[in-house]
């Protein structure tokens, strides 16, 4: 079997070429990632907008370059992948347009993949012998869950964020501090040379369930650096990465525990940052389970992950009819 996958969601133009061997192994045989930070950087977010006519200029390039790069021709495809919600539903709409333009004209099934059960088929990319059940925490821009992961398909949501994601948090502490977009990676490199311990940043809601809220710490930051502006931005970085780590890692334990857990996965954007996956690997370790860290590209957004879903998605359920729209709220609620 081999799968062209699309994603267009948010700010990324993506396509990739999958095989799934007769063994069941899957092999990426390209992953071509178009990134639109350097035209969004000026406006210190996503302007949906200008992301919509960049997935439009890009698509065609993108989509060409996957299928030279994984050496295939449009015979040799037998399905064609693509997400179609949650994101800016103008983005969405050329991703999947495309999808169902090729799908059509070149005879082949396609099919709509959920973004967020994309990146739960991160660590499946790379390792072939991934067990089950599995704790996976979904760290990105627009997400923060912990899941149960039973097997592909079978998932069950024990956490996630009441206010803002994760990776928002990193955007909206760095932009605070002036350090500019995405705030994520910025942060994370400055953090190296800070003192985690130099501020006592709050660990929201540590001891209260499984859910997370990260609004109050960025505003404690924020008041912070009001109250103190001649701190360090590498101690703030280094101490508000530390809080939020503390937290994601702390209740992605007792999640695991509480589902008896073999292996625990990071996904999604945030899961690129370099203390989450020392603290993650170090927790694993400790409890005694496997550590499934994805490869950065297979963090942030990519056509790989989708591919691998949407394979899945089309040996159990067939394709999907050509009139489904795109869906930018659809939840994971709908797999579940
Ligand atoms: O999954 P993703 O590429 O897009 C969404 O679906 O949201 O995640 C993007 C998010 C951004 O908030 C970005 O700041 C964050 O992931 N991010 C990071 C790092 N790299 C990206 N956050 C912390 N540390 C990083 N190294
Ligand atoms: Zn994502």
């Amino acid at each position: 079997m081999v799968v062209l996958g699309i994603e267009t969601s948010c700010d990324d133009t993506a396509a990739s070429v999958l095989a799934r061997r007769a063994d069941g192994t899957l092999e990426v045989l390209s992953s071509v990632v178009s990134s639109q930070i350097d035209l969004h950087a000026r406006y210190g977010g996503v302007v949906p907008e200008v992301a919509s006519r960049a997935h439009i200029d890009r698509i065609i390039p993108v989509l060409a370059e996957a299928m030279r790069e994984a050496h295939v021709q449009r015979g040799d495809l037998d399905a064609i992948a693509a997400t179609i919600g949650p994101g800016l539903v103008g983005s969405l709409l050329v991703g999947v347009s495309a999808a169902k333009a090729l799908s059509l004209v070149w005879g082949v099934p396609f099919v709509g993949v959920n973004h967020l059960e994309g990146h739960l088929f991160a660590p499946l990319l790379e390792e072939q012998d991934v067990a089950f059940p599995l704790l996976v925490l979904l760290v990105s821009g627009g997400h923060t869950m912990l899941l149960g992961m039973f097997g592909p398909g079978d998932y069950r949501l024990m956490g996630r964020t009441l206010d803002d994601a994760a990776g928002e948090a990193f955007d909206k502490v760095a932009r605070y501090l002036g350090l500019g977009y995405p705030g994520g990676p910025v942060i994370d490199r400055l953090a190296t040379e800070g003192d985690l311990s130099a501020i006592a940043f709050p660990r929201s809601m540590l001891h209260d369930g499984l859910d997370f809220s990260f609004s109050g710490l960025k505003t404690s930051v924020v008041n912070y650096v009001r109250r103190h502006p001649e701190v360090a931005a590498t101690d703030v970085a280094a101490s508000f990465q530390e809080a939020a780590v503390d937290v994601l890692v702390h209740k992605a334990r007792l999640a695991a525990s509480q589902i008896g857990a073999v292996g625990m996965s990071l996904a999604g954007g945030v899961a690129a940052n370099t203390r989450l996956r020392a603290r993650w690997a170090a927790a694993a370790k400790a409890d005694g389970r496997r550590a499934h860290l994805p490869s950065l590209a297979y963090c942030t957004d990519n056509a790989a992950m989708v591919a691998a879903a949407g394979l899945w998605r089309l040996a159990e359920l067939g394709p999907t009819p050509l009139d489904c729209g795109v869906d930018p709220n659809l939840s994971l609620a709908a797999l579940l």
